[in-house]
Order: structure tokens, then C-alpha cells, then sequence
């Protein structure tokens, strides 16, 4: 890793194995993607109740809710949306080396922004959930209303109506959500979890 100049690194004597330990599981990061309306927050939060349950350490970065903080600076234009996930695989990066599993529920419409948050952390601890649903699904679901708003030229640049959405190549896991039961989703995301060797008791 190039550090910035007179920048030091230091390194911690608890370390992520260290965490793991205490923690009874391993961390990572599972990276939900796909269209506003597909499901990824639902999953997450779904996902998140059966680990916590479970005994495991979890949290969900959530798109809606960062964007009142972290990125409350931030708005939709390819560039602020590069930028908003940056900062979201960085911030995952830092709950996974805390020992979490960091489960993050964000449109993350382009390819190369999704790999450059995959290479922040190690083979292995990153696993992209492409949470697939159609357009006409998305959009007859509508939670928010804004699609409609979209439709209606209210809302610019929004994602499957005016900018683009490109779907992974080759993510971890496909859920189709648009044919599966929530109950169904979460079972496939578990099922990927003990297939990595995450959970391990
Ligand atoms: S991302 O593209 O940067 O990954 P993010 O997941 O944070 O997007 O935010 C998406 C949420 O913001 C959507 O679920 C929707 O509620 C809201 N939103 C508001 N404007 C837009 C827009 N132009 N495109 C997509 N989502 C929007």
C-alpha cells in the first residue's frame, strides 16, 4: 500500500484475527447491489436479524441513511455517486478489520466502482450480492414514490430511468427477488455465508 508523505502507519496490536477470535466468526464484507426497489436494504436488514440472533457481530451501511451523514454532501451524478462509494468501501473496509460483519445496501450502479470497494480487502472477504429484479417490478413496487417522480421528469439522473445500472459480471450471489420469498433471499445469502466459511459455529 503507497502511503501519503509524512503520513506514518501503525499497526495494532488487536488485530482483525484477534476480533475474529473473540468473536466466534469471521468478518467481511457482503456488498448488496442492484436497481432502487430491488430489495437490497430488506435483504440486509433480514440478513442482519438472523446473524445478530445468531450471536454474530453485524451492521448495515445503508444507502438512505448514509446519505444524511457521510455523504449529506453528495448528490447523484456519476461522480458524486463514485465518490459516495468510495467512501462506503472504505467505511465497510474499517468494520470488517473491527471484526463486524459489514453487510452495505447501495444502488452502486457502476462496475468499476464496485471492484475498486472489492480491492480494498482481501481475496475472499468481499462478496457481491446482486439483488435482481426488473425494471417494471422496481418500478410497479415503487416504495418512495420516486420512480414516478423520475418518470414524471421530477427527479434527473435516476438509476434505470435516465442513468445507467450495469449488472455485475460476476458477483458472489444472484438473488432474484422478483421470484423468491424474502425468507428464500435470506437462505441464499446464509447458505453463501457458511459456503466462505464465515460462520463457524
Ligand atoms: S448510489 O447510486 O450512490 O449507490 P444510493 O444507494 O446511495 O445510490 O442511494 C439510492 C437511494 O437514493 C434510492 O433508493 C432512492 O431512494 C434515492 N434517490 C434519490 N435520487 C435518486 C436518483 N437520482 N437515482 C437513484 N436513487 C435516488
Amino acid at each position: 500500500m503507497e502511503l501519503p508523505p509524512n503520513i506514518v502507519w501503525h499497526n495494532p496490536t488487536v488485530t482483525r484475527e484477534r476480533r475474529q477470535e473473540m468473536n466466534g466468526h469471521r468478518s467481511c464484507v457482503l456488498w448488496f447491489t442492484g436497481l432502487s426497489g430491488a430489495g437490497k436494504s430488506t435483504m440486509a436488514h433480514a440478513v442482519e436479524e438472523m446473524l445478530h440472533r445468531a450471536g454474530c457481530r453485524t451492521f448495515v451501511l445503508d444507502g438512505d441513511n448514509v446519505r444524511h451523514g457521510l455523504s449529506s454532501n453528495l448528490g447523484f451524478s456519476d461522480d458524486d455517486r463514485r465518490e459516495n462509494i468510495r467512501r462506503i468501501g472504505e467505511a465497510a473496509k474499517l468494520m470488517m478489520e473491527a471484526g463486524v460483519i459489514t453487510l452495505t445496501a447501495f444502488i452502486s450502479p457502476f462496475r468499476a466502482d464496485r471492484v475498486i470497494a472489492r480491492q480494498l480487502t482481501p481475496e475472499g472477504d468481499f462478496l457481491e450480492i446482486y439483488c435482481r429484479a426488473s425494471l417494471a417490478t422496481c418500478e410497479a413496487r415503487d416504495p418512495k414514490g420516486l420512480y414516478k417522480k423520475a418518470r414524471a421528469g421530477l427527479i434527473k439522473n435516476y438509476t434505470g430511468i435516465d442513468s445507467p445500472y450495469e449488472e455485475p459480471e460476476a458477483p458472489e450471489l444472484v438473488v432474484d427477488t422478483d421470484e423468491l420469498s424474502l425468507e428464500e433471499s435470506v437462505e441464499k445469502v446464509l447458505n453463501l455465508l457458511k459456503d466462505h466459511g464465515i460462520l463457524t459455529r
